[in-house]
């Protein structure tokens, strides 16, 4: 088993996520018991494949962010419930095709629904969730909060496709890398975050912070799973380690580690991501160059960077505990191990 580099442990990660938790635990029952009643179909296996993985549980960030920001914005009707529970609807399609594509092991510390159901009626209850999400946003009647959400949806499977498309290639960019983390995550981060004002009613400024807050903090969020993939513990995360680096998926730690391979490690690069040839001691090695690299740090250090941009982004909203709850968020994000 692979040590998690030191940044990534810390002993407080839990605490802000938990106080924002606390803070907004009605809102997030609401947004559960909605979540269970609008995953019901007569067709049994949508319900049971749903319950397996939305009753998992997973940390529920995206609706945390919507309702928290919702309360920020001083949103005081319910339809902040029905977004929470759409964005995390589609989250969970996301999760469903996602273990699909990456042939993943483990999901919240469970086996994926594809290992159980099979391929078909995991993609298929995942469209029916992404339906589901679609029908929660027209039901807030918001055609802003609609185009917000439905445009990151699209988004979401641009950047997927694109990831896709990159895979095995050694040549990938950083520019390139950036702009699929921003699709695949950061976009459902800021859509979680910029309908609360919409919602609200709030100006222009506020709708524009809130967008910059979700998309940065997605974008560290990603970053730090990226880390976690070569320097995390499955126990925590409840999902295999390695996962990338098995499907040659270029991340920023492989990334900047080819950059600074010698011939040696050119070489290993090639053929376990190019040529796909892997032995069991192969992903040891992977991590070593990584940290030789220094590449798992330096990853870490943009996910902070951007998690302080995204607590900057607050600085338009008048100091109070929704404020400073969200803005400890950020750095609960670049903290986190699981
Ligand atoms: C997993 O997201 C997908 C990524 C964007 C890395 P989370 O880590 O938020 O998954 P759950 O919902 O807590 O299981
Ligand atoms: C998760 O991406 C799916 C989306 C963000 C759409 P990853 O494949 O990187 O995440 P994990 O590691 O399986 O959760
Ligand atoms: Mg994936
Ligand atoms: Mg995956």
């Amino acid at each position: 088993m692979v040590n998690a580099p030191a940044q990534i442990q810390s002993d407080q990660a839990l605490s802000p996520a938990q106080t924002l938790w606390d803070m907004a635990a009605e809102d997030m029952a609401a947004v559960d018991a909605l979540i269970t009643e609008r995953m019901q179909s007569p067709v049994g296996l949508i319900p049971n494949l749903g319950q397996h993985l939305v009753g998992a549980g997973g940390k529920r960030l995206r609706p945390l962010l919507t309702v928290a920001t919702a309360r920020l914005c001083g949103y005081e009707g319910t339809d902040h419930h029905k977004l929470a529970a759409a964005v995390e609807f589609i989250h969970s399609a996301t999760l469903l095709h996602d273990d699909v594509v990456d042939e993943s092991a483990l999901r919240r510390g469970k086996k994926p629904a594809n290992l159980i159901w099979g391929n078909s009626a995991s993609i298929l209850v995942g469209d029916f969730l992404f339906a589901r999400a679609f029908n929660l946003m027209v039901e807030t009647n918001n055609m802003d909060a609609l185009g917000i959400l439905s445009h990151a949806s699209s988004v979401i499977a641009e950047g997927e496709v694109q990831q896709l498309a990159a895979l095995r290639n050694l040549s990938m960019s950083e520019d390139d890398y950036m702009q699929v983390i921003k699709a695949k995550t950061a976009a459902l981060f800021a859509a979680a975050t910029e309908v609360s004002p919409v919602l609200a009613g709030k100006p222009a400024s506020e709708r524009e912070a809130l967008r910059e807050y979700g998309l940065k903090l997605g974008l560290a969020f990603q970053l730090v799973d990226d880390a976690l993939d070569y320097g995390g513990f499955e126990s925590a995360l409840g999902k295999s380690v390695g996962d990338d680096f098995r499907e040659g998926k270029m991340t920023l730690p492989v990334i900047r580690a080819v950059k600074a391979a010698d011939k040696t490690e050119a070489e290993f690069w090639h053929r376990v991501i190019v040529d796909h040839e892997q032995s069991d001691v192969d992903f040891e090695t992977a991590v070593s160059y990584i940290r030789k690299a220094g590449a798992l740090a330096s990853t870490m250090d943009l996910a902070k960077e951007f998690s302080r941009d995204a607590a900057d982004a607050l600085g338009v909203f008048p100091k109070s505990p929704w404020r400073d709850t969200l803005q400890n968020l950020a750095a609960f994000v670049v903290a986190r191990i699981s």
